[in-house]
């Protein structure tokens, strides 16, 4: 789908993190579909309506989980930045360089339009085939996009094989265009148990931390940094661990509409 720069006229929405009923998807499963993303009626909607929804988390709640790893100078790419206000937050912080990439063509033409003036490049790309270079980038970072990857993934000890290779297929494409000692930060409400498997997958040359924030629900803030792997993971494999019990959260426990009741944490 072809993007042009034209203006795009359309019901604002009227509040923020209050989607409309009508931006659903029928099942929380549409949310792992990418053409849900970039075809459906609903996304098109939604994106030409909304001008910013937050998934997860709003910036001021992660800000100092992130900050202590970017500087001004850094080069910085976003995968699936929706309509989000994270790069404009980065850009806020004196980081000049920052792209971002969307699956959805209608949310990328309407964040060109809204971060023209900041210099914010915004692209239509998979985060699935990165169109960039080997060593591209300081940074990258997402927000709520690699779960959507995780929506009816089966059981989360054994996810099902399409999304580990999907997930894998977009952690090959974010390290190689990582620079040396880049960083990979994920920002996600994936568990460690759960996320750690791939992230240390023996292809990767990237430490893995994590931090948490949220009130009463836990969000992890993953920070991955290329080239400082020092050991092994001592994590045990997914047919060694212990099951935990599975989460059962109902929804008043989170503020809004979210993919996280498909999505085996
Ligand atoms: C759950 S939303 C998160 C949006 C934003 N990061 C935020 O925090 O508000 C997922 C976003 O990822 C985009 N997306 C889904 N699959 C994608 C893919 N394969 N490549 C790039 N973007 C994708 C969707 O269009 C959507 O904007």
């Amino acid at each position: 789908m072809a993007i042009e720069d034209e203006e795009i006229t359309g019901p604002s929405n009227s509040g923020r993190n209050e989607p409309a009923v009508d931006f659903l998807p029928k099942t929380a499963s549409a949310y792992g579909d990418p053409r849900y993303w970039s075809f459906s009626d609903s996304i098109y909607f939604r994106f030409t309506a909304e001008e910013h929804y937050e998934w997860l988390k709003e910036y001021s709640h992660f800000q100092h989980l992130i900050l202590p790893n970017i500087c001004p100078e850094h080069s910085i790419l976003e995968l699936g930045c929706g309509n989000s206000q994270l790069s404009e937050d980065l850009h806020g912080e004196g980081v000049i360089d920052v792209t971002c990439i969307d699956l959805s063509a209608i949310a990328v033409q309407r964040m060109r339009q809204r971060l023209k003036e900041k210099g914010i490049k915004v692209i239509q790309a998979d985060m699935l085939d990165l169109p960039f270079e080997s060593e591209s980038f300081d940074i990258v970072i997402e927000k709520g996009t690699m779960d959507v990857l995780y929506v009816d993934s089966g059981d989360p000890w054994n996810p099902r094989s399409d999304t580990v290779s999907k997930v894998m297929q977009m952690l090959t494409g974010v390290h190689k265009v990582l620079k040396p000692d880049g960083i990979f930060i994920s920002i996600s409400f994936g568990q460690p148990h759960f996320r750690r498997q791939l992230f240390e997958a023996p292809c990767f040359t990237w430490s893995v931390e994590w931090k948490t924030f949220g009130e009463g629900f836990h969000y992890f803030v993953y920070t991955l940094k290329k080239g400082r792997r020092s050991c092994e993971s001592k994590y045990p494999s997914i047919d060694d661990a212990c099951v935990v019990p599975g989460m059962s959260l109902i929804h008043d426990e989170l503020d809004d509409e979210d993919f996280i009741f498909r999505v085996d944490i």
